[in-house]
Protein backbone atom coordinates (compact mmCIF):
# COMPACT_ATOMS: atom_id res chain seq x y z
CA UNK A 1 0.00 0.00 0.00
CA UNK A 2 1.06 3.78 -0.28
CA UNK A 3 0.20 6.28 1.58
CA UNK A 4 -2.33 6.55 4.50
CA UNK A 5 -5.12 8.61 4.25
CA UNK A 6 -7.17 9.22 7.31
CA UNK A 7 -10.48 10.88 6.89
CA UNK A 8 -13.35 12.07 9.29
CA UNK A 9 -16.90 13.38 9.26
CA UNK A 10 -18.30 15.13 12.62
CA UNK A 11 -20.04 12.98 14.77
CA UNK A 12 -23.12 13.70 14.41
CA UNK A 13 -26.40 14.45 17.17
CA UNK A 14 -28.88 11.50 16.93
CA UNK A 15 -31.52 13.89 17.94
CA UNK A 16 -33.52 13.68 14.74
CA UNK A 17 -33.81 12.47 11.07
CA UNK A 18 -30.83 13.22 9.09
CA UNK A 19 -31.63 15.55 6.26
CA UNK A 20 -29.67 16.26 3.00
CA UNK A 21 -27.49 19.07 4.71
CA UNK A 22 -26.48 16.55 7.57
CA UNK A 23 -25.78 13.92 4.77
CA UNK A 24 -23.55 16.07 2.78
CA UNK A 25 -20.79 15.90 5.17
CA UNK A 26 -20.68 11.98 4.75
CA UNK A 27 -21.09 12.02 1.20
CA UNK A 28 -17.94 14.64 1.03
CA UNK A 29 -15.61 12.31 3.48
CA UNK A 30 -17.03 9.17 1.89
CA UNK A 31 -16.37 10.47 -2.22
CA UNK A 32 -12.68 12.24 -0.86
CA UNK A 33 -11.79 8.47 0.60
CA UNK A 34 -13.27 6.83 -2.70
CA UNK A 35 -10.96 9.34 -4.65
CA UNK A 36 -7.78 8.01 -2.29
CA UNK A 37 -9.21 4.63 -2.54
CA UNK A 38 -9.04 4.68 -6.15
CA UNK A 39 -5.07 5.80 -6.09
CA UNK A 40 -4.48 2.39 -4.45
CA UNK A 41 -4.18 4.28 -0.57
CA UNK A 42 -4.52 2.85 2.62
CA UNK A 43 -7.79 5.20 2.97
CA UNK A 44 -9.98 5.14 6.46
CA UNK A 45 -12.92 6.67 7.52
CA UNK A 46 -14.16 7.12 10.87
CA UNK A 47 -18.10 8.42 11.45
CA UNK A 48 -20.16 8.03 14.47
CA UNK A 49 -22.46 9.52 16.66
CA UNK A 50 -22.44 12.54 19.51
CA UNK A 51 -24.61 10.64 21.93
CA UNK A 52 -24.32 12.57 25.14
CA UNK A 53 -25.43 16.34 26.63
CA UNK A 54 -28.93 17.50 27.76
CA UNK A 55 -30.52 17.75 24.50
CA UNK A 56 -30.23 14.11 23.90
CA UNK A 57 -31.61 13.61 27.73
CA UNK A 58 -34.37 15.46 26.72
CA UNK A 59 -35.33 14.39 23.61
CA UNK A 60 -34.95 10.72 25.29
CA UNK A 61 -37.71 11.88 27.65
CA UNK A 62 -40.33 13.42 25.28
CA UNK A 63 -40.52 10.26 23.78
CA UNK A 64 -40.75 8.12 27.22
CA UNK A 65 -37.14 6.28 26.48
CA UNK A 66 -34.51 5.74 28.72
CA UNK A 67 -31.25 8.24 27.39
CA UNK A 68 -29.81 4.56 26.43
CA UNK A 69 -32.37 3.35 24.52
CA UNK A 70 -33.00 6.77 22.87
CA UNK A 71 -29.80 6.79 21.33
CA UNK A 72 -29.50 2.95 20.47
CA UNK A 73 -32.38 3.45 18.22
CA UNK A 74 -31.08 6.96 16.69
CA UNK A 75 -27.47 5.54 15.98
CA UNK A 76 -28.97 1.92 13.82
CA UNK A 77 -30.88 4.81 11.86
CA UNK A 78 -27.85 6.36 11.03
CA UNK A 79 -26.10 3.35 10.24
CA UNK A 80 -29.35 2.47 8.06
CA UNK A 81 -29.15 5.60 6.30
CA UNK A 82 -25.28 5.48 5.42
CA UNK A 83 -26.11 1.99 4.17
CA UNK A 84 -28.38 3.28 2.00
CA UNK A 85 -26.13 5.38 0.72
CA UNK A 86 -23.44 3.06 0.40
CA UNK A 87 -21.29 5.42 2.50
CA UNK A 88 -17.94 2.90 3.53
CA UNK A 89 -16.51 4.29 6.36
CA UNK A 90 -14.74 2.11 8.50
CA UNK A 91 -15.37 2.73 11.84
CA UNK A 92 -18.68 3.95 13.72
CA UNK A 93 -17.67 5.34 17.09
CA UNK A 94 -20.46 6.06 19.08
CA UNK A 95 -19.45 8.24 22.69
CA UNK A 96 -21.40 6.43 25.09
CA UNK A 97 -19.06 3.34 24.08
CA UNK A 98 -17.01 2.24 26.72
CA UNK A 99 -14.18 2.71 24.76
CA UNK A 100 -14.81 6.24 24.21
CA UNK A 101 -15.73 6.73 27.85
CA UNK A 102 -12.95 5.37 29.52
CA UNK A 103 -10.01 7.37 26.99
CA UNK A 104 -12.12 10.76 27.89
CA UNK A 105 -11.50 10.03 31.39
CA UNK A 106 -8.13 9.56 31.26
CA UNK A 107 -7.90 12.82 28.87
CA UNK A 108 -9.56 14.80 31.21
CA UNK A 109 -7.73 13.40 34.18
CA UNK A 110 -4.33 14.06 32.39
CA UNK A 111 -5.57 17.87 31.71
CA UNK A 112 -6.33 18.02 35.72
CA UNK A 113 -2.81 16.75 36.13
CA UNK A 114 -0.83 19.11 34.01
CA UNK A 115 -3.01 22.36 35.71
CA UNK A 116 -4.58 22.85 32.64
CA UNK A 117 -8.23 22.27 33.83
CA UNK A 118 -8.87 23.97 36.94
CA UNK A 119 -12.07 24.31 39.04
CA UNK A 120 -14.08 27.29 38.77
CA UNK A 121 -17.55 29.34 38.68
CA UNK A 122 -19.67 29.56 35.46
CA UNK A 123 -22.22 31.86 34.88
CA UNK A 124 -23.25 32.43 31.43
CA UNK A 125 -26.67 32.67 28.33
CA UNK A 126 -26.49 29.03 27.78
CA UNK A 127 -28.39 27.47 24.88
CA UNK A 128 -29.78 24.64 25.09
CA UNK A 129 -29.89 23.40 21.67
CA UNK A 130 -26.54 24.46 20.89
CA UNK A 131 -25.14 23.29 24.07
CA UNK A 132 -22.98 25.95 24.32
CA UNK A 133 -22.44 28.71 26.99
CA UNK A 134 -22.70 32.64 25.13
CA UNK A 135 -21.34 35.95 26.84
CA UNK A 136 -23.43 38.72 27.16
CA UNK A 137 -21.88 40.26 23.72
CA UNK A 138 -22.22 37.57 21.62
CA UNK A 139 -25.58 37.20 22.09
CA UNK A 140 -28.11 38.50 18.58
CA UNK A 141 -30.91 40.08 19.66
CA UNK A 142 -30.59 38.55 22.80
CA UNK A 143 -30.63 35.79 21.36
CA UNK A 144 -28.54 32.52 20.45
CA UNK A 145 -26.08 33.65 17.62
CA UNK A 146 -25.71 29.89 16.10
CA UNK A 147 -29.11 29.05 15.85
CA UNK A 148 -31.19 32.13 16.89
CA UNK A 149 -33.15 30.39 19.28
CA UNK A 150 -33.63 31.83 23.32
CA UNK A 151 -30.90 31.22 25.53
CA UNK A 152 -31.06 30.33 29.45
CA UNK A 153 -29.05 32.63 32.42
CA UNK A 154 -27.39 29.76 34.64
CA UNK A 155 -24.90 29.37 36.65
CA UNK A 156 -23.01 26.49 38.29
CA UNK A 157 -19.57 25.47 39.46
CA UNK A 158 -17.55 24.08 36.96
CA UNK A 159 -13.92 23.03 35.30
CA UNK A 160 -12.32 25.18 32.57
CA UNK A 161 -9.70 24.27 30.51
CA UNK A 162 -6.91 27.28 29.79
CA UNK A 163 -7.08 27.91 26.49
CA UNK A 164 -4.93 31.13 26.70
CA UNK A 165 -2.22 29.40 27.94
CA UNK A 166 -2.09 28.14 23.81
CA UNK A 167 -3.05 30.84 22.20
CA UNK A 168 -0.17 32.01 20.90
CA UNK A 169 0.91 28.76 20.29
CA UNK A 170 -2.20 28.26 17.87
CA UNK A 171 -1.37 31.49 16.30
CA UNK A 172 1.96 30.40 15.48
CA UNK A 173 0.26 27.07 13.86
CA UNK A 174 -1.61 28.39 11.60
CA UNK A 175 1.05 31.00 10.13
CA UNK A 176 3.65 27.85 9.77
CA UNK A 177 1.05 25.34 8.66
CA UNK A 178 -0.91 27.31 5.47
CA UNK A 179 -2.96 23.74 4.90
CA UNK A 180 -3.77 23.60 7.88
CA UNK A 181 -6.99 25.95 7.21
CA UNK A 182 -9.55 25.33 4.13
CA UNK A 183 -10.85 27.49 2.90
CA UNK A 184 -8.25 30.15 4.05
CA UNK A 185 -10.86 32.93 4.92
CA UNK A 186 -11.96 30.81 8.19
CA UNK A 187 -8.42 31.40 9.59
CA UNK A 188 -9.27 35.21 8.81
CA UNK A 189 -12.70 34.65 10.90
CA UNK A 190 -11.00 32.28 13.70
CA UNK A 191 -8.37 34.96 14.19
CA UNK A 192 -10.16 38.54 14.30
CA UNK A 193 -13.18 37.12 16.23
CA UNK A 194 -12.18 35.06 18.91
CA UNK A 195 -8.31 34.53 18.83
CA UNK A 196 -7.23 38.49 19.05
CA UNK A 197 -9.89 39.56 21.04
CA UNK A 198 -8.46 37.30 23.57
CA UNK A 199 -9.70 33.51 23.95
CA UNK A 200 -12.22 32.44 26.76
CA UNK A 201 -11.13 29.69 28.55
CA UNK A 202 -13.53 27.31 28.12
CA UNK A 203 -16.18 25.12 30.44
CA UNK A 204 -15.76 21.78 30.10
CA UNK A 205 -17.80 20.34 32.76
CA UNK A 206 -21.49 20.27 33.70
CA UNK A 207 -23.67 19.93 36.78
CA UNK A 208 -26.71 20.52 35.55
CA UNK A 209 -27.44 17.02 34.05
CA UNK A 210 -26.69 13.62 34.76
CA UNK A 211 -26.22 12.07 30.79
CA UNK A 212 -22.52 12.03 30.41
CA UNK A 213 -18.84 10.85 31.00
CA UNK A 214 -18.57 11.00 34.78
CA UNK A 215 -15.35 13.03 36.15
CA UNK A 216 -13.22 9.94 37.86
CA UNK A 217 -12.08 12.72 40.96
CA UNK A 218 -15.62 14.48 41.14
CA UNK A 219 -18.41 12.44 39.82
CA UNK A 220 -20.94 15.07 40.66
CA UNK A 221 -19.61 16.56 37.26
CA UNK A 222 -19.92 15.07 33.88
CA UNK A 223 -17.72 15.88 30.57
CA UNK A 224 -19.13 18.62 28.83
CA UNK A 225 -19.92 17.78 25.62
CA UNK A 226 -16.90 19.20 23.21
CA UNK A 227 -14.16 17.54 25.32
CA UNK A 228 -16.28 14.25 25.24
CA UNK A 229 -17.04 14.75 21.12
CA UNK A 230 -14.32 15.85 19.77
CA UNK A 231 -11.67 13.37 21.41
CA UNK A 232 -13.58 10.59 19.35
CA UNK A 233 -11.15 11.08 16.48
CA UNK A 234 -8.81 9.75 18.37
CA UNK A 235 -10.51 7.29 20.70
CA UNK A 236 -11.74 5.62 17.76
CA UNK A 237 -8.30 4.88 16.60
CA UNK A 238 -7.55 3.23 20.47
CA UNK A 239 -5.37 6.21 21.89
CA UNK A 240 -4.52 5.05 25.01
CA UNK A 241 -5.92 2.19 25.04
CA UNK A 242 -4.54 -1.52 25.59
CA UNK A 243 -4.14 -1.61 21.55
CA UNK A 244 -2.62 1.56 19.48
CA UNK A 245 -1.53 0.07 16.38
CA UNK A 246 -4.68 1.75 14.78
CA UNK A 247 -3.74 5.41 16.13
CA UNK A 248 0.01 4.80 15.48
CA UNK A 249 -0.95 3.94 11.76
CA UNK A 250 -3.66 6.72 10.90
CA UNK A 251 -2.57 9.57 13.39
CA UNK A 252 -2.90 12.59 12.45
CA UNK A 253 -5.43 12.96 10.43
CA UNK A 254 -5.05 13.78 6.63
CA UNK A 255 -8.26 15.42 6.39
CA UNK A 256 -11.23 16.05 9.15
CA UNK A 257 -14.37 17.82 7.29
CA UNK A 258 -16.51 19.92 9.49
CA UNK A 259 -19.60 22.46 9.06
CA UNK A 260 -19.08 26.31 9.42
CA UNK A 261 -21.41 26.08 12.59
CA UNK A 262 -18.59 23.54 14.53
CA UNK A 263 -15.66 25.24 12.62
CA UNK A 264 -14.51 27.36 16.00
CA UNK A 265 -14.18 23.89 18.04
CA UNK A 266 -12.77 22.17 15.40
CA UNK A 267 -9.98 25.43 14.32
CA UNK A 268 -9.41 26.29 18.32
CA UNK A 269 -10.61 24.14 20.40
CA UNK A 270 -9.64 21.08 18.79
CA UNK A 271 -6.14 22.03 17.95
CA UNK A 272 -5.43 23.21 21.58
CA UNK A 273 -6.60 19.90 23.14
CA UNK A 274 -4.00 18.15 21.20
CA UNK A 275 -1.39 20.82 21.93
CA UNK A 276 -1.79 19.64 25.21
CA UNK A 277 -1.91 15.94 25.04
CA UNK A 278 1.47 16.68 22.58
CA UNK A 279 -0.24 14.87 19.76
CA UNK A 280 0.26 16.05 16.12
CA UNK A 281 -2.48 18.26 14.78
CA UNK A 282 -4.52 17.29 11.44
CA UNK A 283 -2.96 18.07 8.18
CA UNK A 284 -5.92 20.06 6.81
CA UNK A 285 -9.22 20.92 8.77
CA UNK A 286 -12.28 21.68 5.38
CA UNK A 287 -14.64 23.89 6.63
CA UNK A 288 -17.43 23.12 4.23
CA UNK A 289 -20.64 25.78 4.10
CA UNK A 290 -24.49 25.13 4.46
CA UNK A 291 -26.69 23.61 2.29
CA UNK A 292 -29.86 26.12 2.14
CA UNK A 293 -33.02 26.49 0.52
CA UNK A 294 -34.56 29.45 -1.41
CA UNK A 295 -36.39 31.04 2.17
CA UNK A 296 -33.25 30.22 4.28
CA UNK A 297 -32.16 27.07 6.75
CA UNK A 298 -34.20 23.94 6.40
CA UNK A 299 -36.51 23.80 9.13
CA UNK A 300 -39.25 21.47 10.01
CA UNK A 301 -41.35 24.50 11.05
CA UNK A 302 -40.58 25.93 7.83
CA UNK A 303 -41.68 23.13 6.43
CA UNK A 304 -38.84 23.03 3.59
CA UNK A 305 -36.67 19.69 5.29
CA UNK A 306 -35.21 17.49 2.53
CA UNK A 307 -34.19 14.15 3.33
CA UNK A 308 -32.65 12.11 1.35
CA UNK A 309 -34.16 8.64 1.41
CA UNK A 310 -37.21 10.63 -0.55
CA UNK A 311 -34.57 11.74 -3.11
CA UNK A 312 -33.12 8.49 -3.19
CA UNK A 313 -36.06 6.59 -3.60
CA UNK A 314 -37.38 8.66 -6.95
CA UNK A 315 -34.07 9.53 -8.39
CA UNK A 316 -31.69 6.84 -7.78
CA UNK A 317 -28.35 7.05 -5.16
CA UNK A 318 -25.95 8.57 -7.56
CA UNK A 319 -27.97 11.57 -9.05
CA UNK A 320 -28.49 12.46 -5.31
CA UNK A 321 -24.56 12.37 -4.36
CA UNK A 322 -23.95 14.58 -7.94
CA UNK A 323 -26.37 17.30 -6.95
CA UNK A 324 -24.83 17.58 -3.53
CA UNK A 325 -21.80 17.55 -4.46
CA UNK A 326 -21.82 19.75 -7.42
CA UNK A 327 -24.20 22.18 -6.36
CA UNK A 328 -22.01 23.24 -3.14
CA UNK A 329 -19.50 24.51 -3.63
CA UNK A 330 -17.97 24.10 -0.23
CA UNK A 331 -16.76 27.60 0.28
CA UNK A 332 -20.09 29.26 0.38
CA UNK A 333 -23.87 28.12 0.86
CA UNK A 334 -25.40 26.08 -2.14
CA UNK A 335 -29.09 26.12 -2.60
CA UNK A 336 -31.43 23.29 -3.08
CA UNK A 337 -34.44 23.95 -5.27
CA UNK A 338 -36.87 21.13 -7.05
CA UNK A 339 -35.68 23.46 -10.54
CA UNK A 340 -32.24 22.68 -10.07
CA UNK A 341 -32.33 19.49 -8.96
CA UNK A 342 -34.20 18.48 -12.13
CA UNK A 343 -32.36 20.84 -14.38
CA UNK A 344 -28.81 18.68 -13.36
CA UNK A 345 -30.22 15.54 -13.84
CA UNK A 346 -31.70 16.18 -16.92
CA UNK A 347 -28.74 18.30 -18.50
CA UNK A 348 -25.74 16.99 -16.87
CA UNK A 349 -26.49 14.01 -16.01
CA UNK A 350 -28.99 12.50 -18.79
CA UNK A 351 -28.35 14.51 -21.38
CA UNK A 352 -24.26 15.32 -21.42
CA UNK A 353 -23.37 11.95 -19.77
CA UNK A 354 -25.97 8.89 -20.15
CA UNK A 355 -26.50 10.36 -24.29
CA UNK A 356 -22.70 10.30 -25.06
CA UNK A 357 -22.35 6.65 -23.48
CA UNK A 358 -25.46 5.96 -25.45
CA UNK A 359 -24.92 7.42 -28.63
CA UNK A 360 -21.05 6.36 -28.58
CA UNK A 361 -22.19 2.39 -28.02
CA UNK A 362 -24.98 2.24 -30.63
CA UNK A 363 -22.22 3.87 -32.96
CA UNK A 364 -19.45 1.04 -32.21
CA UNK A 365 -22.17 -1.41 -32.84
CA UNK A 366 -23.50 -0.02 -36.04
CA UNK A 367 -20.04 0.42 -37.39
CA UNK A 368 -17.82 -2.25 -35.94
CA UNK A 369 -20.57 -5.28 -34.45
CA UNK A 370 -19.32 -3.74 -31.42
CA UNK A 371 -15.98 -4.33 -31.36
CA UNK A 372 -13.80 -1.48 -29.97
CA UNK A 373 -11.58 -0.39 -32.90
CA UNK A 374 -7.43 -0.51 -31.97
CA UNK A 375 -5.46 2.40 -30.85
CA UNK A 376 -3.27 2.88 -34.30
CA UNK A 377 -0.30 4.81 -32.80
CA UNK A 378 -0.48 7.63 -34.98
CA UNK A 379 -4.05 9.87 -34.21
CA UNK A 380 -4.32 13.01 -36.85
CA UNK A 381 -4.77 16.30 -35.74
CA UNK A 382 -8.29 16.47 -34.52
CA UNK A 383 -7.96 13.13 -32.39
CA UNK A 384 -4.63 14.55 -30.46
CA UNK A 385 -6.14 17.68 -29.81
CA UNK A 386 -8.75 15.20 -28.34
CA UNK A 387 -5.90 13.55 -26.07
CA UNK A 388 -4.35 16.18 -25.33
CA UNK A 389 -7.66 17.66 -23.38
CA UNK A 390 -8.52 14.85 -21.88
CA UNK A 391 -4.53 14.41 -19.92
CA UNK A 392 -5.36 18.17 -19.50
CA UNK A 393 -8.65 17.63 -17.53
CA UNK A 394 -7.30 14.40 -15.07
CA UNK A 395 -4.41 16.69 -14.31
CA UNK A 396 -6.90 19.67 -13.80
CA UNK A 397 -9.66 17.06 -11.47
CA UNK A 398 -6.48 16.30 -9.40
CA UNK A 399 -5.51 19.62 -8.53
CA UNK A 400 -8.81 20.67 -6.90
CA UNK A 401 -9.52 17.51 -5.66
CA UNK A 402 -6.26 17.79 -3.64
CA UNK A 403 -7.38 20.87 -2.85
CA UNK A 404 -10.61 19.62 -1.79
CA UNK A 405 -12.40 21.63 -4.56
CA UNK A 406 -14.97 18.93 -5.10
CA UNK A 407 -17.62 21.54 -7.24
CA UNK A 408 -15.15 22.42 -9.03
CA UNK A 409 -13.11 19.06 -9.31
CA UNK A 410 -16.56 17.17 -11.05
CA UNK A 411 -17.09 20.70 -12.96
CA UNK A 412 -13.58 19.21 -14.94
CA UNK A 413 -14.97 15.76 -15.43
CA UNK A 414 -18.33 17.74 -17.02
CA UNK A 415 -15.81 20.00 -19.36
CA UNK A 416 -14.43 16.65 -20.74
CA UNK A 417 -17.80 15.48 -21.39
CA UNK A 418 -18.70 18.44 -23.15
CA UNK A 419 -15.71 18.44 -25.07
CA UNK A 420 -16.00 14.78 -25.81
CA UNK A 421 -19.68 15.29 -27.12
CA UNK A 422 -18.62 18.24 -29.31
CA UNK A 423 -16.02 15.69 -30.90
CA UNK A 424 -18.67 13.83 -31.98
CA UNK A 425 -20.00 16.96 -33.80
CA UNK A 426 -16.77 17.56 -34.99
CA UNK A 427 -15.92 14.07 -36.76
CA UNK A 428 -19.29 13.35 -37.76
CA UNK A 429 -18.94 10.05 -37.59
CA UNK A 430 -21.96 8.99 -39.77
CA UNK A 431 -20.31 11.00 -42.40
CA UNK A 432 -16.96 9.26 -42.28
CA UNK A 433 -19.13 5.63 -42.46
CA UNK A 434 -21.09 6.94 -45.68
CA UNK A 435 -17.20 8.06 -47.14
CA UNK A 436 -15.87 4.75 -46.10
CA UNK A 437 -13.18 6.53 -44.62
CA UNK A 438 -12.22 3.43 -42.01
CA UNK A 439 -9.30 4.34 -40.97
CA UNK A 440 -10.59 7.35 -39.40
CA UNK A 441 -13.78 6.29 -37.91
CA UNK A 442 -12.32 3.66 -36.44
CA UNK A 443 -10.05 6.13 -34.47
CA UNK A 444 -12.94 8.50 -33.88
CA UNK A 445 -14.57 4.77 -32.31
CA UNK A 446 -11.25 4.30 -30.06
CA UNK A 447 -10.76 7.90 -29.15
CA UNK A 448 -14.86 7.97 -27.57
CA UNK A 449 -14.62 4.81 -26.06
CA UNK A 450 -11.37 5.48 -24.57
CA UNK A 451 -12.35 9.09 -23.19
CA UNK A 452 -15.62 7.15 -21.98
CA UNK A 453 -13.05 5.12 -19.79
CA UNK A 454 -11.68 8.06 -18.03
CA UNK A 455 -14.95 10.02 -17.61
CA UNK A 456 -16.05 6.75 -15.88
CA UNK A 457 -12.85 6.43 -13.69
CA UNK A 458 -13.11 9.38 -12.73
CA UNK A 459 -16.44 9.64 -11.21
CA UNK A 460 -16.30 6.70 -9.72
CA UNK A 461 -15.51 8.44 -6.65
CA UNK A 462 -18.85 9.63 -6.13
CA UNK A 463 -21.11 7.87 -8.30
CA UNK A 464 -19.80 3.99 -8.30
CA UNK A 465 -22.64 2.24 -9.76
CA UNK A 466 -22.52 4.71 -12.61
CA UNK A 467 -19.31 4.14 -12.96
CA UNK A 468 -19.19 0.89 -13.38
CA UNK A 469 -22.59 0.39 -15.45
CA UNK A 470 -20.71 2.46 -17.79
CA UNK A 471 -17.74 0.59 -18.11
CA UNK A 472 -19.79 -2.56 -18.49
CA UNK A 473 -21.32 -1.46 -21.53
CA UNK A 474 -17.84 0.00 -23.09
CA UNK A 475 -16.88 -3.83 -22.44
CA UNK A 476 -13.93 -2.76 -20.17
CA UNK A 477 -14.04 -5.21 -17.51
CA UNK A 478 -10.16 -5.82 -16.40
CA UNK A 479 -9.49 -3.88 -13.62
CA UNK A 480 -5.79 -2.83 -14.81
CA UNK A 481 -8.51 -1.04 -17.05
CA UNK A 482 -10.29 0.45 -14.64
CA UNK A 483 -8.10 2.10 -12.27
CA UNK A 484 -6.45 5.23 -11.79
CA UNK A 485 -2.84 4.39 -13.28
CA UNK A 486 -4.02 3.75 -16.58
CA UNK A 487 -5.88 6.96 -16.37
CA UNK A 488 -3.50 8.70 -17.74
CA UNK A 489 -2.15 6.91 -20.42
CA UNK A 490 -4.54 6.36 -24.12
CA UNK A 491 -3.31 3.32 -25.56
CA UNK A 492 -4.43 0.98 -23.09
CA UNK A 493 -7.89 -1.43 -24.39
CA UNK A 494 -7.36 -3.76 -26.53
CA UNK A 495 -10.13 -6.80 -27.52
CA UNK A 496 -12.66 -4.94 -26.18
CA UNK A 497 -16.26 -5.57 -26.86
CA UNK A 498 -19.30 -3.03 -25.99
CA UNK A 499 -22.41 -4.79 -24.84
CA UNK A 500 -24.86 -5.01 -27.84
CA UNK A 501 -27.61 -2.82 -26.48
CA UNK A 502 -26.89 -0.03 -24.74
CA UNK A 503 -28.76 1.17 -21.79
CA UNK A 504 -29.51 4.55 -20.81
CA UNK A 505 -28.02 5.34 -17.70
CA UNK A 506 -30.45 8.49 -16.88
CA UNK A 507 -33.37 8.73 -18.49
CA UNK A 508 -34.89 12.63 -19.44
CA UNK A 509 -37.65 13.09 -16.46
CA UNK A 510 -40.43 15.56 -17.04
CA UNK A 511 -39.76 18.81 -15.13
CA UNK A 512 -42.91 19.94 -14.33
CA UNK A 513 -43.86 16.91 -12.57
CA UNK A 514 -41.12 16.30 -10.90
CA UNK A 515 -40.84 20.09 -9.91
CA UNK A 516 -44.57 19.68 -8.47
CA UNK A 517 -43.69 16.39 -6.93
CA UNK A 518 -40.47 18.18 -4.74
CA UNK A 519 -42.33 20.57 -3.71
CA UNK A 520 -45.24 18.24 -2.47
CA UNK A 521 -42.57 16.43 -0.22
CA UNK A 522 -40.90 19.35 0.97
CA UNK A 523 -44.67 20.66 2.23
CA UNK A 524 -44.87 17.60 4.50
N1 LIG B 1 -22.31 16.75 17.32
C1 LIG B 1 -21.82 17.93 16.71
C2 LIG B 1 -20.47 17.68 16.05
C3 LIG B 1 -19.41 17.12 16.94
S1 LIG B 1 -17.98 16.76 16.07
C4 LIG B 1 -16.82 16.42 17.23
C5 LIG B 1 -22.80 18.46 15.66
N2 LIG B 1 -23.69 17.61 15.17
S2 LIG B 1 -24.84 17.98 14.12
O1 LIG B 1 -25.54 16.76 13.89
O2 LIG B 1 -25.60 19.09 14.59
O3 LIG B 1 -24.16 18.49 12.80
C6 LIG B 1 -23.29 17.69 12.09
C7 LIG B 1 -22.82 18.31 10.81
O4 LIG B 1 -23.89 18.52 9.89
C8 LIG B 1 -22.12 19.65 10.97
O5 LIG B 1 -20.90 19.63 10.27
C9 LIG B 1 -23.09 20.61 10.34
O6 LIG B 1 -22.44 21.71 9.79
C10 LIG B 1 -23.69 19.75 9.26
N3 LIG B 1 -24.93 20.31 8.74
C11 LIG B 1 -26.10 20.49 9.40
N4 LIG B 1 -26.98 21.11 8.56
C12 LIG B 1 -26.38 21.33 7.36
C13 LIG B 1 -26.79 21.88 6.13
N5 LIG B 1 -28.00 22.38 5.94
N6 LIG B 1 -25.89 21.86 5.11
C14 LIG B 1 -24.64 21.31 5.25
N7 LIG B 1 -24.24 20.81 6.39
C15 LIG B 1 -25.07 20.83 7.47
O7 LIG B 1 -22.71 19.63 15.32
Amino acid sequence: MNNKFYVTTPIYYPSGRFHIGTAYTTVLADSIKQYHKLKEEDSYMLTGTDEHGQKIEEKAKESNKTPQEYVDEMAKMAKELWAKMEIEYDDFIRTTESRHEKVVQKIFDRFMEQGDIYKGEYEGWYCIPCETYFTETQLVDGKCPDCGREVRLMKEEAYFFNMKKYADKLLKYYEDHPDFIKPEYRKNEMINNFIKPGLEDLCVTRTSFDWGIKVLKDPKHVVYVWLDALTNYITALGYLSEDETLFKKYWPADLQIVGKDIARFHLIYWPIFLMALDLPLPKTILVHNWIMMKDGKMSKSKGNVIYPETLIERYGLDSVKYFLLRELPVSQDGIFSPESFIERYNFDLCNDLSNLVNRTVSMVNKYFDGKVPKYNGTPNEVDEQLENYALEQVEKFEQKIDNYEIANSIQEIWNLISRTNKYIDETAPWQLAKEEQKEKLESCMYHLIENIRKIAILIKPFMRNTSENILHQIGIEKNNEKNWKNLKIYDRIENVKVIEKGEPIFMRLNAEEEIEFLKNIMKK
